[in-house]
């Protein structure tokens, strides 16, 4: 089970005094979507997202928390540990002052595929699978478009290495959730931007909901919030179509609600 959470919280006397703590809660190691693909993410986002708002993120203002299980938990394990560390996240959000705190879920866009669609893998002249092909459709997620995003991956890359002395696969600098975590700490900080005059009599809610129905355009890839604050998800349709067997571009693009697919 994929849980990785950004809790915000604001204690906002008036703008000048505000504090921000920044929480990420982390569940598990898996190297794709635990701690490993999620912590370089994290801090090279923070980096990122202080440069451009320097007046609202830095020092002086922020403090970042991580709530990390380690281990490799089963999903159905992974939900009942984030009971307990509910208490853990509890201790550091609000033991103290007043404020409000907001939750941003990371939700990747990519659907797992499995298996290898590859035409032609073995065998030059496959005539069966080249009948069957005909009636093969295709479903992708958009990726990011990882050539615009090389500095951002490898930046991931070198905090990786720098802070854990983990050396990132290929694979897993090509992690759809690594910059999913991206484009939610991105989303969090334009939003903070934005409403930062009118943080003082904000709620936690009130500050969600400037992020619901509505477009976020990013570098990676536009961050869509339907009007009840999930994320929709493009898919893109496509078959074979053309009768030597290729793939052609008759693709449909359709915008989908998320399914938990931990949860089928
Ligand atoms: C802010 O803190 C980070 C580490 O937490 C440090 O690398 C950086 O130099 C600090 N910046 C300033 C201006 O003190
Ligand atoms: C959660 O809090 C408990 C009690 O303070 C502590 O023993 C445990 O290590 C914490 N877990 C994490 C993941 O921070
Ligand atoms: C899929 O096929 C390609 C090309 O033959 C190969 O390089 C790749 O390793 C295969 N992937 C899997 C998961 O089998
Ligand atoms: C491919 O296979 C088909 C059916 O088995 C056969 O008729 C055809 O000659 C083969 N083509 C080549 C180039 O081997
Ligand atoms: C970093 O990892 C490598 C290989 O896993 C290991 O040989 C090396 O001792 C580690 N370095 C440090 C400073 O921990
Ligand atoms: C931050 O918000 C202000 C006020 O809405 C806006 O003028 C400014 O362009 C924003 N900064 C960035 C980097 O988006
Ligand atoms: C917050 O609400 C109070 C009371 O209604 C008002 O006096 C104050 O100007 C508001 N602050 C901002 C930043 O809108
Ligand atoms: C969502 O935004 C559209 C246009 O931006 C608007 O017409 C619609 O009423 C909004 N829906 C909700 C539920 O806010």
């Amino acid at each position: 089970m994929l849980v990785i959470v950004l809790l915000i919280q604001y204690f906002a006397a008036n703008v000048s005094s505000i504090k921000i703590k920044i929480l990420s809660v982390i569940n598990g190691d898996n190297p794709l979507y635990g701690f490993v693909a999620a912590a370089p993410a994290i801090e090279v986002a923070h980096r990122d997202m202080a440069r451009q708002y320097p007046h609202i993120l830095n020092n002086h203002t922020v403090a970042r928390y991580t709530v990390h299980s380690s281990g490799m938990p089963s999903c159905p394990d992974a939900a009942t540990l984030m009971l307990t560390l509910s208490r853990n996240i509890s201790d550091i959000l609000y033991n103290s002052e007043a404020g409000f705190s907001a939750y941003f879920s990371v939700n990747p866009p990519e659907v797992p595929t499995f298996g290898n669609l590859t035409w032609q893998k073995f065998d030059q002249n496959d005539t069966v699978a080249f009948h069957a092909y005909h009636s093969l459709a295709v479903v992708n997620n958009p990726n990011p478009k990882w050539e615009q995003v090389r500095d951002i991956t490898s930046a991931m890359a070198e905090v990786s290495k720098e802070r854990w002395n983990l050396t990132m696969s290929v694979a897993q600098q090509h992690n759809d959730l690594a910059i999913s975590v991206y484009e939610a700490y991105q989303t969090f900080a334009f939003v903070l931007n934005e409403s930062f005059a009118e943080l003082e009599n904000l709620t936690g809610v009130g500050f969600a909901k400037r992020c619901w129905n509505r477009t976020f355009e990013s570098r990676t890839r536009p961050v869509n919030i339907d009007a009840r604050g999930s994320r929709i998800n493009s898919v893109i349709f496509s078959r074979f179509n053309s009768p030597n067997g290729v793939r052609t571009v008759r693709s449909r693009s359709f915008k989908l609600k998320t399914v938990d697919l931990d949860m089928i």
